[in-house]
């Protein structure tokens, strides 16, 4: 099954000026009076959340696995007028990839689920490495707690539509017999009410609590810790919420 991240044209098929404003939104509340002049997101992927920042006079930084998804977040940022450091690096091994700190180093998009636990925990090890005294350190993910609790199988988008195609996208979530999880994506292109093209991923994932990974941040002595629905705005994070974000400081 191919992964969707080698099709960086479709995973963008999703966004739009109104979800750049709701990302860009969600910046402003995170970093507010924070003093972050320099920000990495080591899984930026297309930069669909993380390149808003550049409007904020952020300077941005970027590392994913990805070559496809980094090529894309190359050009749009071109497209803005702003070249990027993107780098490939598996966020499990930043610190070979990057010797600078940053005043944020987040991971975005629900990415550190892809690695195992124990994994998860050594990545915000690494990312703290590239933190800067009195920096910050922020990561969003699904709320897998509530996965976990409610064991929903289906997530639906609304339909979405690019010139006369309307596009229609399914997750079918299957919960595999060692705990982990495959996302299966299914998107099917309709054209007069028939379907033109489908494309499947499938994408596997490691739930992990949150507890975990406040505990971590709590060992590793962040303080100030931040925890809010995504996107922020949205308000402060309930056991309901369905995607969550975290920001919490280092000791300066
Ligand atoms: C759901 S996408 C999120 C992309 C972007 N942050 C966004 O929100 O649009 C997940 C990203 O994580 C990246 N990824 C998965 N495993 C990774 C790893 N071990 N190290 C670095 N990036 C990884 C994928 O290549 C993909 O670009």
């Amino acid at each position: 099954m191919p992964s969707l991240y080698d099709r960086a044209e479709i995973y963008d098929l999703l966004e739009n000026e109104r979800r750049y404003e709701i990302a860009k939104r969600n910046w402003e509340v995170l970093l507010a009076g924070k003093n972050v002049r320099t920000l990495l997101d080591v899984s930026i992927g297309s930069g669909s959340v993380t390149l808003p920042l550049l409007d904020l006079g952020v300077r941005l930084s970027g590392s994913d696995l990805s070559e496809a998804m980094l090529e894309r977040c190359r050009r749009k940022a071109a497209e803005r007028g702003c070249e990027i450091d993107l780098r490939v690096s598996d966020f499990r091994e930043l610190e070979q990839n990057f010797s600078g700190r940053f005043d944020c180093v987040a991971s975005t998009g629900n990415s550190l689920p892809y690695v195992e636990n124990d994994q998860v925990l050594g990545v915000l090890e690494q990312m703290d490495a590239l933190v800067s005294p009195g920096g910050w350190l922020c990561f969003d993910l699904r709320n897998w707690d509530k996965i976990l609790r409610t064991r929903q199988r289906f997530y639906t988008y609304p339909p979405f539509f690019r010139d006369d195609i309307r596009i229609n996208l399914v997750q079918a979530w299957d919960y595999c017999p060692d705990g982990s999880m495959d996302f299966n994506l299914l998107y099917t292109f309709e054209r007069d009410n028939r379907i033109v093209q489908r494309e499947e991923f499938r994408e596997h994932y490691h739930p992990i609590s949150q507890k975990l990974l406040l505990d971590k941040l709590s060992v590793m002595g962040y303080q100030k810790v931040e925890l809010y629905q995504n996107p922020a705005q949205a308000g402060a994070f309930t056991e309901d919420t369905d995607w969550y974000c975290v920001i919490a400081q280092k000791p300066g």
